[in-house]
């Protein structure tokens, strides 16, 4: 599991404050001994997202998202706990060890980078070719196109020669051998004809990854010509399904969403605008990936796709993966314009700046999809898509806030009778159908929170265990009582036993390295919760003693009643039950 040994790991941990870290996302205020901000994963309009400098750790009351540094990053940017690692030993000083690579990796990681360079250099080739005589057509195109020299620049834009090696004997004189070319994605190499490139006679689109790196190319015919654009294979560097075209500049956008379009020209055309958030998922629909991506660096996205059919059916292929992501989207009409491209030349950027403004909710957009379907003049049909229109509130929304809300729109856009269309929705919600998205977004993580599913009893274990990572003077009274075991199977006892031993060597406790124990999303949750119980109002000593007692009292009971159903030897129930008429005897006193 380790990837860096676990000192490096604990030092770069001890060594960050991830008070330091939240704050560069979320705006932080310090009340008392802890910092609160809206909680950055999910929608909140008063702040129950705590950051703890003590533990070192993070945790959300409304949502329960909860961890240390290194699950924040890995919640937030989406990384991996490596990257995450990565990321923070830099900034705190620490050299990550290079020898723990594998001689597999180490090989895997030379070939990368030598593909990095394959393609970097074969940029910078094209890049010359366009500004050459023999780039003299494309560069015709480009300008025939509107794009100025700095913007050609800015993207990197080139050209292939006429003829179909050029770029393979380039490459194999810059002393990269077949071995590597084959796997680059741009040359062929044919044991009867040699090497041949995959590109030429085209204008060409070098593709960056997030860091600027070239990863990639989309050619373009000069002219009509099929197929009209062709893109690099996948390769070691390249996952079409992870790459977004336009992405390293749009990464440093300042506006908060991004515009996810569907083609070179349109990202580029969109930047040279203005518009510098603008990207698109290339030659393939958007995927899953695409969205993971998106996420790592905004909430909403606008979609500006081609507004012909294969361009709606794009959208709303889209729309539900985007959502899913937890990204909320919202559509841009480009009539009479095919594209953005096309609009922009056109109207220009104030208009383009207009439509996004009035860029439709991603459900409008869809209802309005699908009443196309329908013969609006024929009864039949028009109640057909009512339903529909009914059903599809229904799964799409859990909250009858929602539910409502939406009703009504839909009746005022669509032109239907709003009672009777509220009328079958509450029929379609009794008769069991349920919502497709689970309750988990927004503002409905506070209901979830507030009937917390767990019992009383794991309340109990929670609270004991936050007691004794805050107030670690207790121990010594509570270690006599209970221990580890009695504690539930798994995530809880896996805790107990850490907290335990670091009490009893008189050592504070390191909350955010036992979160590190821990792999899943909802262990660190758990984990989380388990360091951030409150007592509630409880603030003099004997209120204190008092709910310690029956804490400890629960505990052990349940324990205790646990064991005899498990049938545990006679011995250590009598045991436990001397303990437990000990513990009611009790008068501690903190
Ligand atoms: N595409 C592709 N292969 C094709 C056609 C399209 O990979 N044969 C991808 C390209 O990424 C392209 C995008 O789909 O940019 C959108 O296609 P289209 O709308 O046809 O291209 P435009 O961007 O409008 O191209 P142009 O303006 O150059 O005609
Ligand atoms: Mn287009």
């Amino acid at each position: 599991m380790a990837i860096y040994p676990e000192e490096v790991v604990e030092e770069v941990r001890n060594r960050t404050n991830i008070v330091d870290v939240i704050s560069q996302y979320v705006n932080l205020q310090k009340k008392g001994s802890q910092y609160f901000g809206l909680c950055p994963f999910h929608n909140e309009k008063t702040g129950s997202f705590s950051v703890s400098p003590q533990k070192q750790m993070y945790y959300c009351f409304g949502c329960g998202k909860g961890g240390n540094v290194f699950s924040f990053l890995m919640d937030y940017e989406n990384m991996t706990f490596k990257e995450a690692v990565e990321e923070l030993a830099p900034r705190c000083g620490v050299t990550l060890p290079q020898r723990e690579l594998t001689a597999q990796e180490r090989q895997r990681a030379d070939r990368r980078s030598r593909l990095f360079e394959i393609n970097k250099d074969a940029a910078a080739y094209y890049y010359k070719m366009l500004r050459s005589d023999a780039g003299k057509q494309a560069m015709e195109y480009f300008t025939k196109r509107e794009l100025t020299p700095d913007t050609m620049h800015k993207f990197g834009l080139g050209c292939t020669s006429k003829y179909s090696d050029s770029l393979y004997k380039y490459l194999r004189e810059k002393g990269y051998d077949d071995n590597i070319l084959k796997d680059c994605g741009l040359v062929t190499i044919d044991e009867k004809r040699g090497g041949h490139d995959k590109f030429w006679n085209r204008a060409m689109f070098p593709i960056f990854d997030a860091n600027g790196k070239v990863v990639a190319f989309g050619g373009r015919v000069m002219g009509d010509g099929e197929p009209k654009y062709l893109n690099s294979p996948e390769t070691e560097i390249f996952n079409k399904s992870k790459t977004l075209f336009g992405l390293y500049f749009a990464r440093k956008t300042r506006r908060e969403q991004f515009i996810l379009c569907e083609g070179y020209m349109d990202v580029i055309s969109l930047h040279q605008a203005g518009f510098d958030n603008a990207v698109a998922s290339l030659g393939t629909a958007l995927t899953e990936g695409h969205a993971g991506m998106l996420k790592r660096y905004v909430k909403d996205v606008y979609l500006s796709y081609d507004s012909d059919g294969a361009g709606q059916k794009a959208a709303l292929r889209a729309i539900p993966i985007l959502k899913n992501a937890g990204i909320s989207c919202r559509i841009i009409n480009m009539s009479p314009y095919k594209d953005p491209d096309e609009f922009i030349k056109n109207l220009g950027a104030e208009e383009y700046e207009k439509r996004i403004q009035n860029a439709e909710n991603s459900f409008m957009y869809q209802v309005r999809m699908l009443q196309n379907n329908y013969d609006m003049t024929d009864p039949e049909k028009k109640s057909d898509f009512q339903k529909e229109a009914a059903r599809m509130i229904v799964m799409e929304f859990p909250t009858q806030l929602e539910r409502e809300n939406y009703t009504e729109s839909v009746a005022a856009k669509f032109n239907i009778p709003k009672d009777a269309l509220a009328k079958y929705i509450l029929e379609l919600g009794q008769s069991g159908i349920t919502a497709r998205r689970e309750l988990g977004s927004g503002d409905d993580y506070q209901k979830k929170s507030l009937k917390p599913k767990d019992d009383g009893m794991k309340m109990s274990q929670r609270l004991l265990l936050t007691w004794l990572v805050e107030t670690p003077d207790v121990y010594p009274k509570i270690s006599l009582y209970v221990n580890p075991e009695d504690f539930e199977a798994g995530v809880y006892r896996t805790v107990a036993e850490e907290v335990f031993k670091y009490c009893d060597e008189g050592n504070p406790v390191d909350t955010a390295r036992i979160v590190d124990l821990f792999m899943e999303d909802e262990e660190r949750k758990t984990v989380a919760a388990l360091f951030n119980t409150t007592v509630g109002e409880l603030t003099d000593n004997s209120d204190l003693s008092k709910a310690l007692k029956e804490t400890l009292l629960r505990i052990k009971k349940n324990s205790l009643e646990l064991a005899q159903k498990n049938g545990a030897d006679l011995k250590s129930l009598v045991e436990g039950k001397k303990t437990l008429q000990r513990l009611e005897r009790l008068d501690i006193s903190l």
